[in-house]
């Protein structure tokens, strides 16, 4: 598929606008046209249905551990500053890092030194990441290694500088990262600090800093207290959150794909310890399914299970729900969700403060250089108290995080789709056709009469109003009956219902099917119930 068509198709047909685009346009923000949000907002309610309203508490889904319940949030955009701080978004998101694609280690940029080395006709810089005094021997034994040297060659390398710092390095090609063995392996640096900054409160002072939202996660972890207090679930259960997220994207691209504002559907899911891994496998299988169902059904959406490596480090599984968008090169594919074992690092976070792994791998408290906790938390207690067995634990969280931006870029490529249909006269003509998923499409159904006389508009309009009651209709009445199908299907219409001759002696209409061409003559009077069983 070619992504500019569908751009182009995007703009045209009123899906997506650059945001304010009179004035040139905003890099990395985006705004729904017309079409467009019905088609976004469809998929928010079939997330927010299939995963929360519509969920079945008392019965035991296929591979679910037991029955669970499932609730809703709608916290706040801008929260309590701290919270990020106990989340780690305040350190994490706040310096420029190079990553080692080698080691898959991370540095922060201006950590790492290093001094410029040649030996015969062969040019390094050879980069360290260990403290102080010990970095110029580090330096020499890694230099005289990579260059295959012993300890009594050590004059034959010749020293271009003493130790500097990475930043003075404008490209890294010829860089030896600090743990890897070959040259080159170090990606440029990134800005981790993503978070939008903003003030609250007229003073504006540097205490009144505060940020807009990275993830909605969060707030659903502040609230577990006020969740588990005001409505009677028991673990296991699931709160679930839609919206706004910010993050200030070094290199917002690819369409929406990284936006700079986001919306995100999250679930964190509370569970007992030793059932989280069951419940990993769950939600791992589960939120892959629901692309299939609304019609990710082909090969270029997969399911990756993260590399023990790529694991963030308090997680002990992740797997990403992935779709090879047209943009990326042959064989890439782009994150949609993720789906993350994150043990109990955040409730824990917001009781006790920060954490971070001591050298045995555990999970503490991190300490400043005061030796106080770094951030430090609630101090509320997050634990659960189970009332039928009598224990407390701090619940372990499964979170499915998805976006409904990338999420709807993915169902419209997939429905993207140029092939021919016939003409008024019968003729082939070639034809651009959004084939979404019925529950997914901005517009249900569109109503035309034939011709413009003999009371058939009448008979469509009154069609249009009674379905106007059930699901987002559009009458048309303009131009060739040819000409209005295919506008309907750019637009992703699922069905279109005409009120021809026929019509006004045996009361029925045709609904053409977009995907089939098929027309089937149905009763005026069961129009309604056909298109409300057929977009179901
Ligand atoms: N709470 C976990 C979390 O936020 P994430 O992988 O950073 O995890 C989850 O984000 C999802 O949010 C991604 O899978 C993606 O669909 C969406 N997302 C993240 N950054 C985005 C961006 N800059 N633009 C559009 N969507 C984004």
């Amino acid at each position: 598929m070619d992504m500019d068509k569908l751009v182009s198709l995007c703009k045209r047909r009123g899906f997506l606008f650059q945001s304010s685009e009179i004035y040139g346009g905003f890099n990395g923000f985006w705004d729904y046209g017309p079409l467009g949000v019905e088609l976004k907002r469809n998929i928010k309610e079939s997330w927010w249905r299939d995963m929360v309203t519509g969920h079945d508490d008392l019965g035991q889904p296929e591979g679910a551990p037991s029955p669970y319940e499932m609730v809703g949030l709608d916290c706040t955009i801008i929260m309590h500053p701290q919270v990020w701080k106990c989340s780690g978004h305040f350190d994490l998101f706040c310096d420029f890092m190079v990553d080692c694609r080698e080691s898959k280690k991370r540095y922060r940029h201006d950590q790492v030194r290093g001094r410029w080395v040649s030996y015969r006709d062969r040019r390094v810089f050879v980069a360290t990441a260990v403290e102080d005094e010990q970095q110029l021997e580090n330096v020499q034994q890694r230099a005289l290694k990579f260059f295959n040297l012993r300890g009594k060659n050590a004059e034959d390398l010749l020293w271009e500088t003493d130790l500097v710092s990475l930043t003075t390095v404008p490209e890294f090609s010829q860089v030896l990262g600090p743990d890897a063995k070959e040259p080159g392996t170090l990606t440029e640096p990134r800005e981790f600090n993503l978070m939008f900054k903003t003030v609250v409160g007229a003073l504006g002072g540097a205490d009144d800093a505060a940020f807009l939202r990275p993830e909605t996660a969060q707030g659903i972890f502040v609230n577990f207290k006020n969740v588990l207090d005001s409505s009677r679930v028991r673990v296991p259960f699931g709160i679930a959150q839609i919206g706004k997220s910010f993050r200030n994207e070094i290199t917002p691209r690819n369409f929406t794909f990284r936006s700079r504002e986001f919306e995100q559907m999250e679930i964190e899911f509370f569970c007992h310890p030793s059932e989280s891994r069951q419940w990993y496998q769950y939600w791992r299988d589960r939120r892959y399914r629901w692309y299939t169902d609304l019609g990710l059904a082909g090969e270029r959406l997969r399911l990756r299970d993260h590399d023990p490596e790529e694991l963030s480090h308090y997680s002990c599984g992740t797997a990403d729900v992935e779709y090879a968008f047209p943009f990326l090169q042959p064989g890439d594919f782009g994150e949609l969700e993720g789906i993350a074992h994150r043990g109990d690092f955040d409730l824990r976070s917001h009781m006790e403060g920060k954490l971070a792994k001591d050298e045995n791998g555990c999970l503490v408290v991190e300490l400043g250089p005061d030796g106080k906790p770094r951030h430090k938390g609630s101090g509320r207690d997050l634990s659960y108290r189970d009332d039928l067995t009598g224990e407390r634990y701090v619940p372990h969280v499964i979170e499915p995080s998805a976006g409904a931006d990338r999420a709807t870029l993915a169902f419209l490529c997939e429905a993207y789709t140029e092939d021919e249909a016939p003409d008024e006269n019968g003729k082939m003509q070639s034809r651009t056709v959004l084939k979404l998923h019925p529950r997914i499409a901005p517009i249900k159904a569109a109503v035309f009469p034939l011709v413009k006389k003999d009371g058939m508009p009448e008979i469509a309009q009154e069609i249009y109003r009674e379905l106007k009651q059930e699901c987002n209709v559009f009458y048309d009445e303009k131009g060739a009956v040819g000409r209005r199908y295919r506008r309907q299907d750019e637009a992703g219409t699922p069905y279109c219902i005409t009120v021809d001759s026929d019509s006004l002696t045996d009361k029925t209409v045709t609904i053409r099917d977009r995907d089939s061409l098929r027309q089937d003559r149905v009763k005026i009077d069961d129009v309604v119930a056909e298109i409300r069983r057929r977009i179901r």
